[in-house]
């Protein structure tokens, strides 16, 4: 069927759009409201016995991994070990006997993943991929598929497909966590029901598209951008670095906001935006990422800053800018900041007039090393 951009100039601001219904489409096929848990398709190995997770992929889809590392480590206690595929596939990695290796992507065809699946088959691994296409290579030769329904995704530079491959990492890191029994009844409830609520809360977030597009007239100005984070919020500036340089040309960097220090703050002045993310977490790395955002305005930097309703009156005599994002669990807050910085790049690359659904020299599925 003919793929239409409905009411929207490019496909990427519709797949953007999309993300509260694929969302929902993709947790529906895991989460029972009855129960309030979450149930993972049959897979042919106990979970319980699984003594580590090696996470592979590229682009996009590894910052998707780069979360679920936190999230499967977090929640179940099991180590994780995560790369890039083109890294992964030549380095002779050590593999743990009854290990999974899980691979993220969008078209289940990228070359450099699909070898590193290959490589981890034959080395007895157990195959669990994340993917968007069912009948795609990679699915076809791994022992379990969990998918994702993004739906078709056109647009070069992902949005939907990050968003669903974090629900199915979320789903999967408590499966995990409950046959590892680090998991308690209640919390798995807790978990579950907060992933329930994305749907709803990221159509939240979409409202906050039009002062986004504001705030991208500054960005449009910039020769460097910089992202931080920490925590979950590390892989949503690493991510929302790319989606900047990926579609509007400018340079972008994503940091640990703990490293700023080791670095990035020898670029800081009035014009290098600062894009922060700083949900309240568990572990108060917000009052960290807080302290990284005082030190970056005196020296001149202008921070524009996501966090709840309560960071950002924190902040708002300190931001330029400060967007208020729902206040939910901590463990679903990257689904939900991961869109303020797809929409920000969107409208950044329009106001530069470049080609946002086939940016230069990218192509939607790397098939060749
Ligand atoms: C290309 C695309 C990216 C994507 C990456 C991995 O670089 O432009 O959007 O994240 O490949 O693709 P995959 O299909 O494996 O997720």
């Amino acid at each position: 069927a003919l793929i239409g951009k409905g009411e929207h100039r490019h496909f990427m601001a519709k797949e953007i759009f999309e993300q509260p219904q694929v969302i929902g489409d993709t947790l529906n096929a895991m989460y029972n409201p009855a129960r309030g848990s979450i149930t993972l398709p049959d897979l042919p190995f106990d979970m319980a016995d699984v003594p580590k997770v090696t996470i592979v992929a590229c682009g996009t889809s590894y910052y998707a991994g780069l979360v679920g590392k936190y999230w499967i480590e977090r929640t179940a206690r099991v180590p994780v070990e995560i790369d890039v595929a083109s890294e992964f596939r030549y380095r002779r990695p050590v593999l743990q006997d009854g290990g999974v290796a899980l691979f993220i992507s969008q078209s289940g065809e990228t070359a450099d993943t699909l070898a590193a699946l290959r490589h981890c088959k034959a080395e007895g691994q157990r195959i669990v991929s994340v993917v968007n296409s069912p009948e795609s290579s990679m699915a076809r030769e791994s022992d379990v598929v969990l998918q994702t329904n993004a739906g078709p995704e056109i647009g070069v530079a992902s949005t939907k497909a990050f968003t669903t491959q974090l629900t199915v990492l979320a789903c999967f890191a408590i499966a995990l966590g409950r046959a590892k029994d680090t998991l308690t009844p209640a919390r798995e409830k807790a978990l579950a029901a907060a992933l329930a609520e994305v749907p709803g809360r990221a159509a939240e977030v979409l409202a906050h598209d039009e002062a986004i597009r504001d705030i991208a007239q500054f960005v449009a100005e910039a020769r460097d951008v910089l992202y931080l984070g920490r925590g979950t919020s590390y892989a949503i500036a690493l991510e929302g670095a790319l989606k900047l340089k990926e579609i509007s040309y400018i340079h972008a960097e994503g940091y640990a906001a703990g490293e700023m220090k080791h670095g990035p703050i020898a670029l800081i002045d009035e014009s290098v935006p600062v894009i922060v993310i700083a949900p309240h977490d568990e572990d108060d790395l917000f009052e960290k990422t807080a302290s990284n955002v005082q030190e970056t305005v005196a020296r001149g930097g202008q921070v524009i800053f996501f966090s709840d309703a309560k960071g950002v009156l924190r902040m708002q005599d300190t931001a330029l800018h400060a967007i208020a994002m729902p206040e939910v669990d901590p463990f679903v807050a990257p689904i939900l900041y991961a869109i303020p910085v797809q929409l920000l790049a969107y409208h950044t690359a329009v106001l530069k007039g470049t080609d946002v659904d086939q940016p230069r020299n990218l192509a939607k599925s790397v098939t060749v090393e």
